[in-house]
């Protein structure tokens, strides 16, 4: 069975066993319950799943249970009557109707609280329900697709999801596992992502050093695809070089797989003028303040020589007071 990928990216077995069910899954009209850890690509999986669907043509209608307030959810999903509360002015339509015909991706359901659970598992089963101050039922011919990070199984046992529900929406369940999980997808994907990313800052395509594409792979992703896109975003901007090195690589990357985080070489600017690095601090064991202390001196030293001595000239070249620079020098002889 073909599938429309719908820009899903993976060779990896355990993505090519999720495309299998994508394709069995589809045409029907069968509720599905996506998991996978947050940044797996569940929204992109569910929108692949209506792509492929009869009701493509239909709205698709997500709606995340996580991110409106309890008390604003019930008639976001349902609709509410005029003058059902306070503010109803006028009367409203809900989700739920919206995607008449077609489906209703309840993003975070696991954030559901209990009484709109009810209500939710009513839907599912009857495909009806009530607007928010109304009496009349509405009917509806939805798909209710799913997608949670949490496992809903743990919820259920600790009495905060209900199971009734959990067994109406796991007919179909389909896990994204974590990137972690698919090595062979995080090359593949991060060089998809460095593709789309280089083209548009308009700049020629950057290449993975060998060294890199090993530490990428061993670094277990917490944040999933989702941290590899943002990171690979962040390389098109911040490589200076036509290849990513380890050098280009964020410290939590090299820490983990156990490489120091490497001396960069000089970034020469177009002047010649090179800006003093990390490393540089490290090969001459010094910090900061010691470091810019070192630097002013020569700067100052330079100064008083081309002005043979000459105060207010030597100020002028450093772009400071007299007063300034007199201070610094006592500063300096003080300590020095
Ligand atoms: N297999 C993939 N191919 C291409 N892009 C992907 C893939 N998986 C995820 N992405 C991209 O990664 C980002 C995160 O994916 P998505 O929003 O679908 O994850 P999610 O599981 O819904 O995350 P959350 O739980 O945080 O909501 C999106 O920009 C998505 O396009
Ligand atoms: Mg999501």
């Amino acid at each position: 069975m073909v599938v429309d990928r719908s820009g899903i990216i993976g060779e990896s077995p355990s993505l090519q066993q999720v495309f299998a069910v994508l394709a069995k899954v589809s045409p029907t009209d069968s509720t599905v319950l996506v998991t996978g850890e947050s940044g797996t690509g569940k929204e992109l999986l569910v929108r692949a799943l209506h792509t492929n669907s009869k009701r493509k043509n239909k709205p698709f209608v997500p709606i995340n249970c996580g991110a409106i307030p309890k008390d604003l959810l019930e008639s976001e999903l349902f609709g509410h009557e005029k003058g059902a509360f306070t503010h109803a002015i006028r009367s409203r339509t809900g989700r739920f109707e919206m995607a008449d015909g077609g489906t209703i991706f309840l993003d975070e359901i696991g954030e559901l609280d209990l009484t709109l659970q009810v209500k939710i598992l009513r839907v599912l089963q009857e495909k009806e329900f009530e607007r928010v101050g109304g009496t009349a039922t509405t009917k509806v011919n939805v798909r209710i697709v799913a997608a949670t990070n949490r496992d809903l199984e743990l919820e259920v046992a600790e009495g905060r999801f209900r199971e009734d529900l959990f067994y109406r929406l796991n007919v179909i369940p389909i896990h994204l596992p974590p990137l972690r999980e698919r090595d062979e997808d995080i090359l593949l994907l991060g060089r998809h992502f460095l593709h789309v990313f280089c083209q548009q800052k308009g700049r020629a395509l950057l290449q993975l050093s060998p060294t890199t594409q090993n530490f990428l792979v061993a670094y277990p992703w917490p944040g999933n695809v989702r941290e590899l896109e943002n990171f690979m975003e962040r390389i098109s901007i911040l490589c200076e070089n036509d290849e990513v090195t380890p050098e280009d690589l964020p410290e939590k990357i090299l820490k983990f797989v156990g490489h120091e985080a490497p001396v960069r070489p000089p970034r020469q600017s177009q002047g010649g003028f090179v800006w003093p690095s990390l490393g540089d601090l490290r090969n001459r064991k010094q910090g900061l303040k010691e470091f810019m202390d070192e630097i002013e001196e020569r700067l100052l030293q330079e100064a008083l020589e081309e002005s043979q001595g000459v105060k207010n000239q030597a100020a002028e070249m450093l772009g400071i007071k007299r007063t300034t620079l007199i201070e610094k020098l006592k500063k300096r002889n003080a300590s020095g």
